[in-house]
């Protein structure tokens, strides 16, 4: 199989065949023009790591400890909402896999299975990311339950003060309620398997929070226009690891350092929120420089190979998550997609540590070619270019 799927492309080929495509463009859209959610993964590219060739060579080991636990990996999935509707059954195989390769897996507060199922999957090891409801009561049971599923890790997420503008999900009339046009009909009948499959496991519901629509008049209300005081009300009532994800500044860091979070995820969402901000792993670097140490720093948004792994850990990033990458290796391969793609981005991620002779995942930050020396070299190359264009005879 990793022959025949080696990359993420190919998985994304496979992925659109399979899925309708109003689906599709909903999992790999971002927002406005798609620039953040290009930038992050071009901006990725400019990273480059300096290889050592002639020197003891030994295995990477690829094993990463966050907050108490030692992983298998150095990256999880991220959470998604509304993953059923991309593939059926999505959530339960990827938190399968999770535990099977030791990765953690965040559930959503909007995807399509429960809390109690996802967490009976993973052992209790998945973390759980919340929204944040408008009535505080309303949060409170919610965190009753994810305690009591014994999740680890509650991750608050603050970069959804608005509703994205997305024009493709827009167009494809994806909003609440689902509205099914003529056009997206026609796109379920043509994909086969999907439909039988989403006619076997039932229409995608938001399983988590099914129980209280009744009383929401079926409408999802969150507040996520996120306070101070609102993530200290939630670090008051949270006693495990609080985790902010979301964060694209330094004063934002400030701020969850300062609420007493245990860590901050560096993330814009997958550029599906704002299309004018920097890509996520831009703004890693100097949140890196001036708070690591004084909060566990994770990052995600862009990445889509071992190689972006392992660009992100050496740009400072303590750990890595990606969100799509799961989904499209699900949606192209069903049950056995997570298992695949966890395997590829091992290898990737194996191939390039042992090819730069970095043994370890702390050990990557040595082998980044400094940004100083980047701009130097290429000021340098400026300097000379405008010499020689000055000194050319005339
Ligand atoms: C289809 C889709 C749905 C998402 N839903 C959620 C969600 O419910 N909660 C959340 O915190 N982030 C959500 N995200 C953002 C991801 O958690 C993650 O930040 C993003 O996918 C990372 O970028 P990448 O896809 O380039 O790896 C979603 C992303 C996608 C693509």
């Amino acid at each position: 199989m990793v022959y025949k799927y080696p990359s993420v492309d190919d998985l994304i080929k496979k992925a659109k065949s399979r899925i309708p495509n109003f689906v599709f463009e909903y999992l790999s859209g971002g927002c406005n023009e798609n620039i953040a959610l290009t930038r992050n993964t071009t901006d990725l590219w400019d990273v480059e790591l300096r290889p050592y060739y002639i020197t003891d060579h030994k295995e990477a080991v690829l094993k990463t400890e966050l907050f108490g636990h030692i992983y298998d990996l150095p990256f999880g999935i991220s959470p998604v909402g509304l993953q059923g509707l991309m593939w059926p059954n999505s959530p339960e195989i990827l938190a399968k896999a999770s535990l099977k390769h030791n990765i953690p897996f965040v559930i959503s507060t909007l995807t399509t299975s429960t809390i109690e199922r996802l967490s009976e999957l993973t052992e209790g090891r998945a973390w759980f990311q919340l929204y944040h409801p408008n009535e505080n009561d309303l949060r409170d049971k919610i965190l009753k339950r994810v305690e009591d599923a014994g999740c680890p890790v509650l991750v608050l997420i603050c970069d959804m003060p608005t509703l994205a503008y997305r024009p493709c999900d827009m167009r494809n009339g994806l909003g609440l309620p689902l509205k099914m046009s003529l056009k997206n009909i026609i796109q379920i009948l043509s994909r086969p398997e999907w439909l039988i499959k989403t006619l076997k496991y039932g229409q995608p519901k938001f399983a988590i929070m099914e129980p209280y629509l009744k009383s929401l008049n079926n409408q999802l209300n969150f507040d996520n226009k996120l306070t101070e005081q609102k993530i200290a009300a939630i670090r008051d009532r949270w006693k495990g690891k609080l985790v902010i994800k979301g964060i694209a500044s330094e004063e934002d860091t400030e701020a969850a350092i300062r609420l007493g979070a245990d860590g901050i995820i560096v993330s814009n969402h997958g550029g599906r929120q704002l299309d004018v901000g920097p890509s996520s792993i831009k703004t890693l670097g100097p949140i890196v420089e001036n708070y690591q140490n004084k909060i566990k720093i994770i990052m995600d948004s862009g990445l889509r190979s071992g190689p972006d792994i392992a660009r992100s850990l050496a740009t400072g990033a303590e750990f890595t998550f990606m969100g799509r990458v799961f989904m499209y290796a699900v949606a192209a391969l069903g049950d056995e997609g997570a298992d695949h793609i966890i395997e590829c981005l091992k290898m990737q991620l194996k191939q390039v540590m042992e090819q730069i002779s970095c043994t370890s995942v702390c050990d990557l930050k040595n082998h980044l070619m400094p940004p100083v020396y980047q701009s130097r070299q290429n000021s340098n190359d400026e300097q000379a270019h405008s010499e020689m264009v000055y000194n050319m005879p005339a």
